[in-house]
Order: structure tokens, then sequence, then C-alpha cells
């Protein structure tokens, strides 16, 4: 595991962009695992941007949503669907076939998963995986307690996530579980990274980074991963002992 060091949010964000946009060049046909969330937002916007004015072809590109909460429509501006659409599919107009996402409404959410797991192995794994970290400690809907094996799962929520993940929408919503793409792939993604800003994210790295690896605390994981980087801003690494280069 490694760890990254930026001035802030705009620095940290532009770094992970323009790591994006090399990728595609390096590999055309690249595997891309994204969380929708407010940190990777502003990479999104970014990498749209480069991409776009870079000229990169990124015709061959495969997408993969993280997760998605279980039973939200699409059409809810809170949803991983319509983030993903909005911020990357409709300024890339990706073609359908390029993109992989849990469709949270299916009746048969299991084979929602065993669909994911195909798509991962059929494209010979995932490239590059781009995840935030949750108050919780959690990875997508990794809470804490999960098996670091698991493939693609659907997950009871925790109470935490529920109450934070109200930030996402207009009005109160009841969520209860949600479907994400589980640790035994993030362990076999050739590159993770985990990003993280602001000050209110400073406990959760320093657990991340400095204490022990634990299913109760699922970021830990990161430690595990030979090719792990955390990428933080400032205030985000600022409860650290250590002090990391920029
Ligand atoms: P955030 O979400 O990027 O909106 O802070 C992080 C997470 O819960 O994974």
């Amino acid at each position: 595991m490694q760890i990254l060091r930026f001035k802030n949010y705009e620095e940290l964000s532009g770094y992970m962009a323009d790591f994006i946009v090399n990728a595609i060049k390096n590999k055309p046909n690249l595997v891309l695992c994204m969380a929708s969330g407010s940190t990777p937002a502003l990479t999104c916007d970014l990498l749209v941007q480069k991409l776009k004015n870079g000229k990169v072809d990124y015709s061959k590109l495969t997408f993969l949503g993280l997760d998605e909460w279980v039973r939200l429509p699409p059409t809810n501006t809170g949803s991983c669907h319509y983030f993903f659409h909005k911020k990357i599919f409709e300024p890339l107009q990706l073609s359908s076939s390029q993109y992989f996402l849990f469709d949270a409404l299916a009746d048969d959410l299991k084979s929602e998963c065993s669909k994911m797991d195909k798509v991962i192995t059929e494209k010979g794994g995932i490239d590059i995986m781009i995840v935030g970290i949750g108050m919780n400690g959690h990875i997508g809907f990794n809470e804490p307690g999960t098996s670091f094996a698991v493939l693609s799962h659907v997950a009871e929520l925790d109470e935490i996530t529920k109450s934070v993940g109200q930030k996402y929408f207009d009005g109160p919503v009841e969520l209860g579980k949600g479907i994400t793409i589980g640790f035994g792939h993030l362990m076999n993604t050739k590159k993770v990274f985990l990003m993280a800003n602001g000050s209110k994210k400073a406990e959760v790295i320093k657990k991340t980074i400095e204490g022990p690896v634990t299913e109760n605390f699922p970021a830990s994981i990161m430690q595990k991963h030979s090719n792990g980087f955390i990428l933080i801003d400032d205030e985000a690494a600022s409860l650290s002992s250590k002090s990391y280069e920029g």
C-alpha cells in the first residue's frame, strides 16, 4: 500500500483523472471500476474533460459501477445509475455495451451479482478500481464485518451508511440494502485507489492506514493490497501520525 498526499481536493482529483487518461492511452480496452459519491465527483468531471480535450479513444473502455442502493430506481437523482449516466456515460456518449451497473430493481438480485462476477471474469479482471471510504470504513457496500473474500453480493446496510447516505437525496429515503462488488474482486484488481478528502475523513483514514487489518474495519483491506494506493488531501491526512510526501 502506498500513500499519496495532495494539497487539496482539486489536486487529488486532477491526479486521479490524469492517471486514468494515461491508463486508457496505454490500454484502450481498460476495465475501470468506480464508486459514485461526493469524493469521485470531480475526478469524473475532469476525466470527461481530459478524455475529450486529449482526443483519447475510449471506445474500447469497459466501465463497471461499484454498487447501487437496492430498490432505488435509476431515475432517482441519488442513485449510482443516475450519477454515472449524468457524469460519465452521457457526456462521453458511451455505448451501452461498454458499461455494467447492478440493476437494483431486479427481482433476482443474486443473479445480478452472478452477472457482474461473470462480466469481470470475461473481461479478464478489473484493471483499475477507484473507491471512496464511508464514515464506518466501508468500501462500496462492503460494510463492517464483510468477509475479505466475498465476490458481488447484497448487503444489509449499516446504520451509519443509512444515515450518512441521506445526503445524496432530495428528501428522506428509506434505505435497507445495497448491492456491491466485493472484496474478492478488489484483491484481484491490478491497481486500487482509495480517495478521501476533507477533515471529516481524517479519523477513518488514520484507521485505514495505521489501524489493524480487520474485517470489522473494511478499508483496512487496503494494507493487504500490494498495488493499493491511498490518495488523501492535507485535511484527510491531518490525524495520521506519519507525514506523507505530497
Ligand atoms: P462519499 O462516500 O464519497 O460521498 O463521501 C464515500 C462512501 O460512503 O463510500
